[in-house]
Protein backbone atom coordinates (compact mmCIF):
# COMPACT_ATOMS: atom_id res chain seq x y z
CA UNK A 1 0.00 0.00 0.00
CA UNK A 2 1.63 3.27 -1.14
CA UNK A 3 2.11 5.62 2.00
CA UNK A 4 1.14 8.69 0.05
CA UNK A 5 -2.80 9.34 -0.78
CA UNK A 6 -4.24 8.65 -3.98
CA UNK A 7 -5.31 13.02 -4.25
CA UNK A 8 -1.66 13.74 -4.36
CA UNK A 9 -0.97 12.26 -7.64
CA UNK A 10 -2.97 14.79 -9.16
CA UNK A 11 -0.90 17.68 -7.89
CA UNK A 12 1.90 18.11 -10.17
CA UNK A 13 4.30 20.95 -8.54
CA UNK A 14 7.09 20.34 -11.41
CA UNK A 15 6.57 23.27 -13.54
CA UNK A 16 7.36 26.06 -11.50
CA UNK A 17 9.74 24.39 -9.20
CA UNK A 18 11.96 23.54 -12.12
CA UNK A 19 12.28 27.52 -12.96
CA UNK A 20 13.15 28.08 -8.99
CA UNK A 21 16.06 25.27 -9.45
CA UNK A 22 17.39 26.58 -12.33
CA UNK A 23 17.34 29.85 -11.04
CA UNK A 24 19.14 28.83 -7.98
CA UNK A 25 22.03 27.69 -9.99
CA UNK A 26 22.80 30.76 -12.42
CA UNK A 27 24.49 33.41 -10.55
CA UNK A 28 23.81 37.11 -10.97
CA UNK A 29 20.67 35.38 -13.53
CA UNK A 30 18.27 38.46 -14.44
CA UNK A 31 15.50 36.49 -12.53
CA UNK A 32 11.54 37.83 -14.00
CA UNK A 33 10.01 34.40 -12.86
CA UNK A 34 9.11 35.73 -9.53
CA UNK A 35 5.74 36.32 -8.35
CA UNK A 36 6.45 38.64 -5.76
CA UNK A 37 7.03 43.01 -5.37
CA UNK A 38 10.65 43.55 -5.37
CA UNK A 39 10.01 46.51 -2.84
CA UNK A 40 10.12 45.49 1.37
CA UNK A 41 7.47 46.14 3.56
CA UNK A 42 7.75 50.00 4.43
CA UNK A 43 9.49 50.88 7.97
CA UNK A 44 6.04 52.46 9.16
CA UNK A 45 4.31 49.12 9.17
CA UNK A 46 7.23 47.06 10.30
CA UNK A 47 7.51 49.06 13.16
CA UNK A 48 3.65 48.40 14.26
CA UNK A 49 4.73 44.47 13.60
CA UNK A 50 7.77 45.22 16.01
CA UNK A 51 5.99 47.50 18.90
CA UNK A 52 2.75 44.68 18.39
CA UNK A 53 5.52 41.46 19.37
CA UNK A 54 7.00 43.13 21.92
CA UNK A 55 3.50 44.63 23.38
CA UNK A 56 2.85 40.67 23.77
CA UNK A 57 0.72 40.20 20.47
CA UNK A 58 2.14 36.66 20.19
CA UNK A 59 -0.72 34.98 20.96
CA UNK A 60 -3.88 33.43 19.10
CA UNK A 61 -6.10 35.75 17.79
CA UNK A 62 -9.97 35.26 17.29
CA UNK A 63 -10.13 32.55 14.48
CA UNK A 64 -11.80 35.54 12.46
CA UNK A 65 -9.61 38.02 13.10
CA UNK A 66 -8.82 40.98 14.69
CA UNK A 67 -12.54 42.66 14.89
CA UNK A 68 -9.84 46.09 14.05
CA UNK A 69 -8.74 44.28 11.47
CA UNK A 70 -12.11 43.19 10.10
CA UNK A 71 -13.43 46.56 10.16
CA UNK A 72 -10.23 48.21 8.08
CA UNK A 73 -11.25 45.34 5.27
CA UNK A 74 -14.93 46.44 5.59
CA UNK A 75 -13.69 50.05 5.53
CA UNK A 76 -11.52 49.23 2.65
CA UNK A 77 -14.04 47.32 0.50
CA UNK A 78 -16.43 50.01 1.20
CA UNK A 79 -14.03 52.58 -0.04
CA UNK A 80 -12.55 50.41 -3.64
CA UNK A 81 -15.80 48.99 -4.70
CA UNK A 82 -19.10 50.35 -2.50
CA UNK A 83 -19.03 46.34 -1.35
CA UNK A 84 -20.79 46.30 1.85
CA UNK A 85 -19.95 42.21 2.60
CA UNK A 86 -22.31 40.42 5.38
CA UNK A 87 -19.14 39.60 6.77
CA UNK A 88 -15.57 38.80 6.52
CA UNK A 89 -12.70 36.37 7.46
CA UNK A 90 -9.18 36.98 8.19
CA UNK A 91 -7.18 33.96 6.65
CA UNK A 92 -3.53 33.06 6.16
CA UNK A 93 -2.69 35.05 2.85
CA UNK A 94 -5.34 34.78 -0.41
CA UNK A 95 -4.05 30.86 -0.84
CA UNK A 96 -5.21 29.90 2.84
CA UNK A 97 -9.22 31.79 2.03
CA UNK A 98 -8.93 30.16 -1.55
CA UNK A 99 -8.29 26.53 0.36
CA UNK A 100 -10.76 27.30 2.84
CA UNK A 101 -13.58 28.30 0.52
CA UNK A 102 -13.22 25.67 -1.92
CA UNK A 103 -13.47 22.59 0.83
CA UNK A 104 -16.67 24.65 2.32
CA UNK A 105 -18.43 24.86 -0.92
CA UNK A 106 -17.21 22.20 -3.50
CA UNK A 107 -18.32 18.96 -3.45
CA UNK A 108 -17.06 15.68 -5.23
CA UNK A 109 -18.23 15.97 -8.74
CA UNK A 110 -19.07 19.57 -8.53
CA UNK A 111 -17.70 22.07 -11.45
CA UNK A 112 -16.20 25.17 -10.87
CA UNK A 113 -14.82 27.22 -14.08
CA UNK A 114 -12.09 29.44 -14.26
CA UNK A 115 -10.81 31.36 -17.40
CA UNK A 116 -7.27 29.82 -19.06
CA UNK A 117 -4.08 31.40 -18.47
CA UNK A 118 -4.97 30.81 -14.63
CA UNK A 119 -3.30 31.17 -11.14
CA UNK A 120 -1.58 27.25 -10.87
CA UNK A 121 -3.00 27.11 -7.49
CA UNK A 122 -6.87 27.02 -8.76
CA UNK A 123 -6.49 23.93 -10.78
CA UNK A 124 -4.90 22.18 -8.03
CA UNK A 125 -7.17 23.22 -5.47
CA UNK A 126 -10.09 22.04 -7.39
CA UNK A 127 -9.08 18.64 -8.05
CA UNK A 128 -7.95 18.06 -4.23
CA UNK A 129 -11.29 18.44 -3.04
CA UNK A 130 -12.55 15.96 -5.94
CA UNK A 131 -14.61 18.99 -8.17
CA UNK A 132 -14.01 19.43 -11.74
CA UNK A 133 -12.23 22.14 -13.15
CA UNK A 134 -13.51 23.64 -16.10
CA UNK A 135 -10.78 25.61 -17.62
CA UNK A 136 -12.41 28.27 -20.53
CA UNK A 137 -9.74 29.56 -22.88
CA UNK A 138 -9.06 33.13 -23.56
CA UNK A 139 -6.44 32.94 -26.15
CA UNK A 140 -5.38 35.39 -27.84
CA UNK A 141 -6.78 38.59 -26.51
CA UNK A 142 -6.90 37.07 -22.52
CA UNK A 143 -10.20 38.53 -22.42
CA UNK A 144 -13.12 37.17 -20.58
CA UNK A 145 -15.78 35.84 -23.11
CA UNK A 146 -19.01 35.62 -20.98
CA UNK A 147 -20.41 33.44 -24.17
CA UNK A 148 -17.43 30.85 -23.88
CA UNK A 149 -18.84 30.82 -19.76
CA UNK A 150 -22.22 30.23 -20.45
CA UNK A 151 -21.54 27.75 -22.91
CA UNK A 152 -19.61 25.77 -19.90
CA UNK A 153 -22.16 26.04 -17.59
CA UNK A 154 -23.78 22.45 -16.71
CA UNK A 155 -26.28 21.85 -13.82
CA UNK A 156 -23.37 21.06 -11.79
CA UNK A 157 -21.25 24.39 -12.21
CA UNK A 158 -21.22 25.79 -8.27
CA UNK A 159 -18.58 28.14 -8.91
CA UNK A 160 -17.12 30.88 -11.20
CA UNK A 161 -13.67 32.25 -10.39
CA UNK A 162 -12.18 35.19 -11.89
CA UNK A 163 -8.67 36.70 -11.14
CA UNK A 164 -8.44 40.44 -12.17
CA UNK A 165 -5.96 41.70 -12.83
CA UNK A 166 -4.71 38.34 -13.87
CA UNK A 167 -2.23 36.39 -13.16
CA UNK A 168 -0.25 35.34 -15.49
CA UNK A 169 -1.49 37.94 -18.25
CA UNK A 170 -2.37 41.18 -16.39
CA UNK A 171 -5.70 41.29 -18.43
CA UNK A 172 -8.30 43.71 -16.33
CA UNK A 173 -11.88 42.75 -16.96
CA UNK A 174 -14.43 45.47 -17.96
CA UNK A 175 -17.71 46.51 -16.33
CA UNK A 176 -19.75 45.18 -19.40
CA UNK A 177 -18.13 41.86 -19.33
CA UNK A 178 -18.26 41.31 -15.09
CA UNK A 179 -21.95 42.51 -15.50
CA UNK A 180 -22.46 39.66 -18.34
CA UNK A 181 -21.11 37.33 -16.19
CA UNK A 182 -22.87 38.53 -13.15
CA UNK A 183 -26.35 37.91 -15.29
CA UNK A 184 -25.30 34.52 -16.05
CA UNK A 185 -24.74 33.70 -12.39
CA UNK A 186 -27.49 35.59 -10.90
CA UNK A 187 -29.86 33.22 -13.14
CA UNK A 188 -28.62 30.09 -12.06
CA UNK A 189 -27.26 30.96 -8.68
CA UNK A 190 -24.09 30.03 -9.21
CA UNK A 191 -21.44 31.61 -6.60
CA UNK A 192 -18.12 34.02 -7.63
CA UNK A 193 -15.08 34.30 -6.53
CA UNK A 194 -13.02 37.39 -7.46
CA UNK A 195 -9.46 36.93 -6.74
CA UNK A 196 -8.53 40.63 -6.76
CA UNK A 197 -4.71 40.60 -4.57
CA UNK A 198 -3.38 42.32 -7.67
CA UNK A 199 -6.20 45.21 -7.41
CA UNK A 200 -3.95 47.73 -6.47
CA UNK A 201 -1.79 47.37 -9.34
CA UNK A 202 -4.00 48.89 -12.22
CA UNK A 203 -2.27 51.45 -14.75
CA UNK A 204 -5.03 52.45 -17.19
CA UNK A 205 -8.61 53.07 -15.34
CA UNK A 206 -10.45 52.14 -12.41
CA UNK A 207 -10.63 48.77 -10.89
CA UNK A 208 -14.22 47.30 -11.20
CA UNK A 209 -15.07 44.25 -8.95
CA UNK A 210 -17.53 41.86 -9.77
CA UNK A 211 -19.41 42.84 -6.18
CA UNK A 212 -20.22 45.62 -7.68
CA UNK A 213 -22.34 44.35 -9.95
CA UNK A 214 -23.26 40.98 -8.26
CA UNK A 215 -22.16 41.96 -4.49
CA UNK A 216 -25.48 39.12 -3.15
CA UNK A 217 -23.37 36.17 -4.40
CA UNK A 218 -19.64 37.24 -4.60
CA UNK A 219 -16.67 36.65 -2.52
CA UNK A 220 -13.99 39.19 -2.70
CA UNK A 221 -10.56 38.02 -2.20
CA UNK A 222 -7.39 39.80 -1.34
CA UNK A 223 -4.44 40.19 1.01
CA UNK A 224 -1.45 42.13 1.45
CA UNK A 225 1.07 39.38 -0.28
CA UNK A 226 1.75 41.81 -3.10
CA UNK A 227 -0.15 45.53 -2.62
CA UNK A 228 2.49 45.89 1.21
CA UNK A 229 4.98 43.72 0.03
CA UNK A 230 4.52 41.45 2.69
CA UNK A 231 3.96 37.55 1.11
CA UNK A 232 5.95 36.17 4.10
CA UNK A 233 3.36 37.69 6.79
CA UNK A 234 0.05 36.21 5.37
CA UNK A 235 -2.36 38.32 5.44
CA UNK A 236 -5.25 37.84 3.51
CA UNK A 237 -9.18 37.66 4.04
CA UNK A 238 -12.35 36.37 2.40
CA UNK A 239 -15.69 38.27 2.22
CA UNK A 240 -18.96 38.05 0.94
CA UNK A 241 -22.18 36.30 2.50
CA UNK A 242 -22.58 35.05 5.65
CA UNK A 243 -23.60 31.85 5.34
CA UNK A 244 -20.11 31.16 3.37
CA UNK A 245 -17.70 32.85 5.71
CA UNK A 246 -19.28 31.04 8.69
CA UNK A 247 -18.33 28.07 7.76
CA UNK A 248 -14.91 28.77 5.68
CA UNK A 249 -14.11 30.16 9.52
CA UNK A 250 -15.45 26.84 11.49
CA UNK A 251 -13.06 25.07 9.07
CA UNK A 252 -10.26 28.12 9.50
CA UNK A 253 -10.57 26.73 13.44
CA UNK A 254 -9.57 23.43 12.45
CA UNK A 255 -6.77 24.07 10.27
CA UNK A 256 -4.68 27.38 9.97
CA UNK A 257 -6.40 28.23 13.39
CA UNK A 258 -5.68 32.40 12.59
CA UNK A 259 -3.65 34.51 10.30
CA UNK A 260 -0.54 35.53 12.22
CA UNK A 261 -1.35 38.00 15.28
CA UNK A 262 1.33 40.46 14.67
CA UNK A 263 0.98 41.15 11.23
CA UNK A 264 -2.84 41.40 11.50
CA UNK A 265 -1.96 44.64 13.60
CA UNK A 266 0.11 45.95 10.72
CA UNK A 267 -2.28 44.69 8.71
CA UNK A 268 -4.85 47.27 10.28
CA UNK A 269 -2.39 50.40 8.65
CA UNK A 270 -1.81 48.47 5.13
CA UNK A 271 -4.64 48.64 4.04
CA UNK A 272 -5.87 52.31 4.69
CA UNK A 273 -2.10 52.86 3.08
CA UNK A 274 -2.65 50.20 0.18
CA UNK A 275 0.06 50.28 -2.74
CA UNK A 276 2.64 53.05 -2.32
CA UNK A 277 4.54 51.79 -5.52
CA UNK A 278 2.20 52.31 -7.92
CA UNK A 279 4.30 54.67 -10.18
CA UNK A 280 7.31 52.44 -10.29
CA UNK A 281 5.62 49.87 -11.50
CA UNK A 282 3.68 51.48 -13.96
CA UNK A 283 6.61 52.84 -15.43
CA UNK A 284 8.17 49.32 -15.13
CA UNK A 285 4.86 48.07 -17.46
CA UNK A 286 5.46 50.46 -20.20
CA UNK A 287 8.85 49.96 -20.35
CA UNK A 288 8.92 46.04 -20.91
CA UNK A 289 5.46 46.53 -22.96
CA UNK A 290 7.22 48.89 -25.51
CA UNK A 291 10.45 47.06 -25.09
CA UNK A 292 8.94 43.39 -26.51
CA UNK A 293 6.48 45.51 -29.15
CA UNK A 294 9.80 46.80 -30.59
CA UNK A 295 11.58 43.51 -30.76
CA UNK A 296 8.48 42.50 -32.40
CA UNK A 297 6.75 40.28 -29.56
CA UNK A 298 3.19 39.37 -29.60
CA UNK A 299 1.96 40.84 -26.73
CA UNK A 300 -1.15 42.21 -24.53
CA UNK A 301 -0.56 45.34 -22.82
CA UNK A 302 -1.12 43.87 -19.45
CA UNK A 303 -3.40 46.79 -17.57
CA UNK A 304 -2.62 45.36 -14.38
CA UNK A 305 -0.52 43.31 -11.95
CA UNK A 306 3.08 42.77 -12.20
CA UNK A 307 3.21 40.50 -15.29
CA UNK A 308 3.23 40.34 -19.28
CA UNK A 309 2.48 36.93 -21.38
CA UNK A 310 3.87 36.93 -24.86
CA UNK A 311 3.87 34.78 -27.40
CA UNK A 312 7.23 32.44 -27.93
CA UNK A 313 8.83 33.34 -31.10
CA UNK A 314 9.50 29.64 -31.54
CA UNK A 315 9.04 26.46 -29.77
CA UNK A 316 8.12 27.12 -25.61
CA UNK A 317 10.31 24.99 -24.30
CA UNK A 318 13.49 25.75 -26.40
CA UNK A 319 12.08 29.48 -26.58
CA UNK A 320 12.66 29.31 -22.38
CA UNK A 321 16.17 27.28 -22.29
CA UNK A 322 17.53 29.56 -25.04
CA UNK A 323 16.84 32.43 -22.89
CA UNK A 324 18.31 30.58 -20.16
CA UNK A 325 21.27 29.95 -21.92
CA UNK A 326 21.63 33.55 -21.45
CA UNK A 327 21.33 33.93 -18.10
CA UNK A 328 17.55 35.21 -18.18
CA UNK A 329 14.91 32.92 -16.06
CA UNK A 330 10.82 33.37 -17.81
CA UNK A 331 8.38 30.39 -16.35
CA UNK A 332 7.23 28.77 -19.48
CA UNK A 333 3.38 29.49 -20.12
CA UNK A 334 2.33 25.86 -20.05
CA UNK A 335 2.74 26.30 -16.28
CA UNK A 336 -0.38 28.48 -16.23
CA UNK A 337 -2.12 26.54 -18.99
CA UNK A 338 -3.76 23.98 -21.19
CA UNK A 339 -1.74 25.27 -24.05
CA UNK A 340 1.62 25.87 -24.73
CA UNK A 341 3.70 28.42 -26.87
CA UNK A 342 3.86 31.50 -24.34
CA UNK A 343 6.22 32.60 -21.22
CA UNK A 344 5.47 35.11 -18.41
CA UNK A 345 7.85 37.29 -16.94
CA UNK A 346 7.06 39.51 -13.82
CA UNK A 347 7.92 43.09 -13.96
CA UNK A 348 8.99 42.93 -10.04
CA UNK A 349 12.29 43.69 -10.97
CA UNK A 350 14.44 46.95 -10.76
CA UNK A 351 14.68 48.70 -13.83
CA UNK A 352 18.05 47.76 -14.28
CA UNK A 353 17.50 43.99 -14.48
CA UNK A 354 14.04 44.27 -16.90
CA UNK A 355 16.76 46.25 -19.45
CA UNK A 356 18.90 44.03 -19.41
CA UNK A 357 15.68 41.55 -19.90
CA UNK A 358 14.97 43.70 -22.69
CA UNK A 359 18.31 43.26 -24.51
CA UNK A 360 17.83 39.28 -24.49
CA UNK A 361 14.47 39.29 -25.03
CA UNK A 362 15.60 41.63 -28.51
CA UNK A 363 18.84 39.32 -29.05
CA UNK A 364 16.34 36.21 -29.16
CA UNK A 365 14.15 37.82 -31.41
CA UNK A 366 16.65 38.05 -34.06
CA UNK A 367 18.30 35.12 -33.17
CA UNK A 368 14.82 33.22 -33.97
CA UNK A 369 14.18 34.90 -37.04
CA UNK A 370 12.00 37.26 -35.75
CA UNK A 371 9.00 34.81 -36.39
CA UNK A 372 6.17 35.71 -34.51
CA UNK A 373 2.96 33.80 -35.69
C1 LIG B 1 -3.69 35.28 -8.47
C2 LIG B 1 -3.12 34.96 -7.15
N1 LIG B 1 -3.94 34.61 -6.16
C3 LIG B 1 -3.47 34.29 -4.94
C4 LIG B 1 -2.11 34.29 -4.67
C5 LIG B 1 -1.66 33.87 -3.30
O1 LIG B 1 -1.21 34.91 -2.58
P1 LIG B 1 -1.06 34.89 -0.98
O2 LIG B 1 -1.41 33.53 -0.52
O3 LIG B 1 0.35 35.24 -0.71
O4 LIG B 1 -2.01 35.92 -0.48
C6 LIG B 1 -1.22 34.65 -5.68
C7 LIG B 1 0.23 34.63 -5.44
O5 LIG B 1 1.05 34.69 -6.30
C8 LIG B 1 -1.73 34.99 -6.96
O6 LIG B 1 -0.92 35.33 -7.97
Amino acid sequence: MSLIAARMQGIDASGIRKVFDLGAQLKDPINLSIGQPDFDVSDELKDIAVTAIRAGYNKYTPTQGLPELNAAIMEYLARGSGFKPEASLVCSGVSGALFLLMLAVLDPGDEIIFPDPYFVMYKHLAHLVGARAVMVDTYPDFQLDPGKIEAALTPKTKMILINSPSNPTGVIYSREVLTAVADMARRRNILVVSDEIYREFCYDEPYCSIAEVYPENTVVLNGLSKTSGMPGWRIGFAAGPKQIIEEMTKLQQYTFVCAPSFAQKAAVRAFALGNTHHAEYLARRNLIYNGLREAGYKVMRPGGAFYIFPKCPIEEDRFVEMALAKNCLIVPGSVFSERRGYFRISFAVHEDILRRGIEVFADLARETGGQHG
